[in-house]
């Protein structure tokens, strides 16, 4: 149970003690009141919707009214959780849009907005929401929405040089003003590499045990998901018997480092 709201401060308090924490995506007020009551800090509501909801086969369908939906019902249930809420695609793909798409779902009850990749545009967008008063996480590595430019859902950051490009990008995510930054599909070592090179928290998502939190699409946490699952998923209902003691056992192993473990990393 949380007493009280969780704010982006009390993550980079959690970063600064060493505390691990874990994060979920949520898409309605139901499962985001279990998850609160359980003492989950932070809430998603990704546009990974668009594929565990709505049964697209990208996030790209995915659209900012869709979003602001489901935050809103995922508000009703969560007062106190951090919610953050995605920027689905091309919501931001210039300033104007960002701001006026960032106003509603922060109308919704998100306390925080997400935005996926990296370069000059991205880092433009995140100065100027936060300089009006929308804090923003970045998100890099395997970017879902660049899904058609991948050629699949591909883990990034294999060799050298990507590597060394995904660092600089959390770099530059960091000086532009991001609270937080999620990691997606990347090699441990350089979720490692990153979440000690900048202030601000790092949320992992198959980038290894290293970063400041981690994140799992409730999904493939409670072992819903069909076809393929990814290599960091893990069905924490199976060993749980139940959904609340399911989301307990994944935020005690969090908080512990014991997930993810060696097979659920890159
Ligand atoms: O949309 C989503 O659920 C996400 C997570 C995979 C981090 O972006």
């Amino acid at each position: 149970m949380l007493t009280k709201p969780v704010t982006t401060s009390v993550l980079r308090q959690w970063k600064l003690a060493k505390e691990k924490f874990a994060c979920i995506t949520a898409y309605d007020a139901s499962f985001s009141r279990l998850f609160e009551e359980q003492g989950m800090p932070v809430m998603l509501v990704g546009d990974s919707l668009g594929m565990a909801a709505q049964g697209h086969t990208s996030t790209i369908p995915v659209s900012i009214s869709d979003i602001a939906y489901h935050t809103r019902s995922v508000r009703r249930g969560a007062p106190n959780s951090l919610i953050m809420a995605d920027m689905p695609f091309m919501s931001y793909s210039n300033t104007d849009d960002a701001c006026k798409n960032a106003a509603s779902l922060m109308r919704s009850g998100a306390n925080i907005v997400k935005v996926e990749g990296s370069g000059s545009w991205v880092y433009e967008t995140i100065r100027k929401l936060t300089q009006r008063s929308v804090p923003v996480s970045g998100h890099i590595g395997m970017t879902p929405q660049a899904v058609n430019i991948y050629g699949g859902f591909k883990v990034q950051g294999r060799n050298e040089t990507a590597a060394s490009k995904i660092l600089e990008a959390a770099k530059q995510l960091e000086e532009a003003g991001a609270q937080s930054m999620v990691l997606e599909c990347i090699p441990e070592a350089l979720g490692q590499k990153i979440s000690e090179s900048v202030s601000i928290p790092t949320i992992g998502i198959g980038a290894g045990k290293y970063t400041d939190g981690q994140i799992l699409v409730m999904h493939d946490a409670l072992g819903i998901s069909s076809g393929r699952v990814p290599r960091f998923a893990k069905n924490f209902l199976s060993g749980a018997g139940d959904i609340r003691a399911a989301v307990r056992l994944y935020m005690q192993e969090v908080k512990e480092g014991l997930y993810p473990a060696k097979e659920h990393t890159y």
